[in-house]
């Protein structure tokens, strides 16, 4: 069995390489860290978010539903709270419409153009959608209204990311 002796140099340059290494990594680690965090995330967008309906009050007349939520765009945390035209169609199915008129982005209502009753009403250029969100003919939109997909859970409706009527 050979004996290896360690010289006094060589014993001082792997101790400093190593404690070099280990403050590099401490120092590094960090910053890596602190670089691919937001692409590391799970994507939140495909959440469910809790509103305040329940589902057994929903009726055949949209109502309109605010729900709040924290949304983090990289490092910055906000609350927005976004709102749906939900009802239940003739054969009991929820429907949740987003509000975002598809011309340029007002917000629409139902129900208040009174010459055209049991619409949905964007005020800004008088665009129109039928009760389940198409757009109407002849009016500035030229597609439907976004749909937001739901669930229930515990009785209370909760809803996820809005999306077009073709990818709904
Ligand atoms: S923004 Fe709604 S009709 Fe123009």
């Amino acid at each position: 069995m050979s004996k290896q002796r360690v010289s006094r140099r060589q014993f001082l340059s792997y101790t400093l390489t190593g404690v070099g290494g280990f403050m590099a990594a401490g120092m590094l680690m960090p910053m890596v860290r602190f670089a691919v965090d937001p692409v590391l995330k799970a994507d939140e967008g495909g959440d469910f978010i809790a509103t305040k309906q329940k589902v057994a009050d929903i009726t055949d007349e949209p109502v309109r539903v605010d729900f709040t939520f924290k949304q983090k765009d990289a490092w910055y945390e906000s609350e927005v709270t976004n709102t749906a035209w939900v009802y239940k169609d003739d054969a009991g199915k929820i429907v949740a419409l987003s509000p975002t008129c598809k011309h340029l982005g007002c917000t629409v209502n139902w129900n208040t153009d009174k010459e055209h009753p049991g619409q949905f009403f964007c005020p800004c250029h008088y665009g129109r959608y039928e009760k389940n969100g198409q757009n109407i003919a002849g009016t500035p939109p030229l597609a439907p209204l976004d749909v937001y997909p739901f669930k229930e859970k515990d009785g209370f409706l909760y809803l996820g990311k809005a999306k077009p009527r073709k990818e709904a």
